[in-house]
C-alpha cells in the first residue's frame, strides 16, 4: 500500500447555528504525496479555509477522517493533534498571523521551542539561518509592526520552513500583498518547497499560480468538483 503524506477520507462538516445545521464541507477524498504541489481553488465561501484547517488539525471535521503521515489525526486528543501539527506541517496565512509582542528571530524560534527539540541557541542560530535564506538577516531584531506586508510573510515563511516541515499549507498567501510583492513571495515559496523537498497545498483564488502546482482540486459549494 502506498503511504501518502497526507489523505483525507470522505470529510464532512456541518455547524448548527440558529436557523438549523449549514453544511460546510461534503464528503472531501484526495491524497497528497511527499513533494507534490497541489493547488485547491474555489469562489468564496466554498469552503477552502475550513478544508485547510480541518487538514492541519486547526479544526476537526463532523465525519470523516485525516491522516497525516500515517497517523489518524481527528483520533487525538488536541496536544497530540499540535506534536503532529509541529512535526509535520508548516502553515502561512493570508494575514501572516505573527505574534505582534515577539521580534522577526523570536517569531521564527517559536515553534522549535514548541517541539522542544534544540536549545536555545541552536533554535537561535537555526532561525536566523532561516531568516537570512528569506532575506531578512537585517531585520532579526525588528517587531512585526515595523515590517512591510512582504517582510512579514518572509518571516511567517522563515517560521514554516524553520522545523522542515513535509508539508508546506497556505491559505491565500499573496491575497494582502500587492501584485509585485505577491509574485516575489510566491517565488520564494516554489523555491523554498523545492530546496526543502516539501510537499505544497496552496489555497489560491489566482488562476494563473494554481497552474503553477502539478495538481489543482476545484471545490464548489463545499465539494470536490474536479481534479487535474
Ligand atoms: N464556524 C463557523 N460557523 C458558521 N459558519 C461557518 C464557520 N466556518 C465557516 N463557515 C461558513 O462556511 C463557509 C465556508 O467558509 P470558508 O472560510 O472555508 O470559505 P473559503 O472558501 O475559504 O472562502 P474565501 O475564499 O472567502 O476565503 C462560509 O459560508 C462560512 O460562512
Ligand atoms: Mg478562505
Amino acid at each position: 500500500m502506498v503511504e501518502y503524506l497526507l489523505q483525507v477520507s470522505r470529510i464532512s462538516k456541518s455547524v448548527h447555528d440558529a436557523s438549523g445545521e449549514l453544511s460546510i464541507l461534503n464528503d472531501i477524498s484526495f491524497s497528497v504525496s511527499a513533494g507534490e504541489t497541489v493547488s485547491i481553488v474555489g469562489a468564496s465561501g466554498s469552503g477552502k479555509s475550513t478544508l485547510l484547517s480541518i487538514m492541519a488539525g486547526l479544526d476537526v471535521p463532523s465525519s470523516g477522517e485525516v491522516f497525516v503521515g500515517g497517523t489518524n489525526i481527528c483520533k487525538l486528543e488536541e496536544d497530540a493533534r499540535a506534536l503532529v501539527r509541529a512535526t509535520y506541517i508548516g502553515f502561512v496565512f493570508q494575514n501572516f498571523q505573527l505574534i505582534d509582542h515577539l521580534t522577526a528571530l523570536e517569531n521564527v524560534m517559536l515553534p522549535l521551542e514548541l517541539l522542544g527539540g534544540p536549545g536555545a541557541s541552536q533554535a537561535r542560530t537555526r532561525a536566523s539561518e532561516m531568516l537570512g535564506r528569506v532575506g531578512l538577516s537585517q531585520r532579526l531584531n525588528h517587531y512585526p509592526r515595523f515590517l512591510s506586508g512582504g517582510e512579514q510573510q518572509r518571516v511567517a515563511l522563515a517560521r514554516a520552513f524553520v522545523v522542515r516541515p513535509k508539508i508546506l499549507m497556505a491559505d491565500e498567501p499573496t491575497g494582502s500583498l500587492d501584485h509585485a510583492t505577491g509574485a516575489l513571495i510566491m517565488n520564494l515559496i516554489f523555491e523554498m518547497n523545492k530546496e526543502f523537498q516539501t510537499a505544497l497545498v496552496l489555497v489560491t483564488h489566482d488562476a494563473a499560480l494554481a497552474a503553477r502546482c502539478s495538481r489543482g482540486l476545484t471545490i464548489e459549494a463545499g465539494q470536490l468538483k474536479d481534479q487535474r
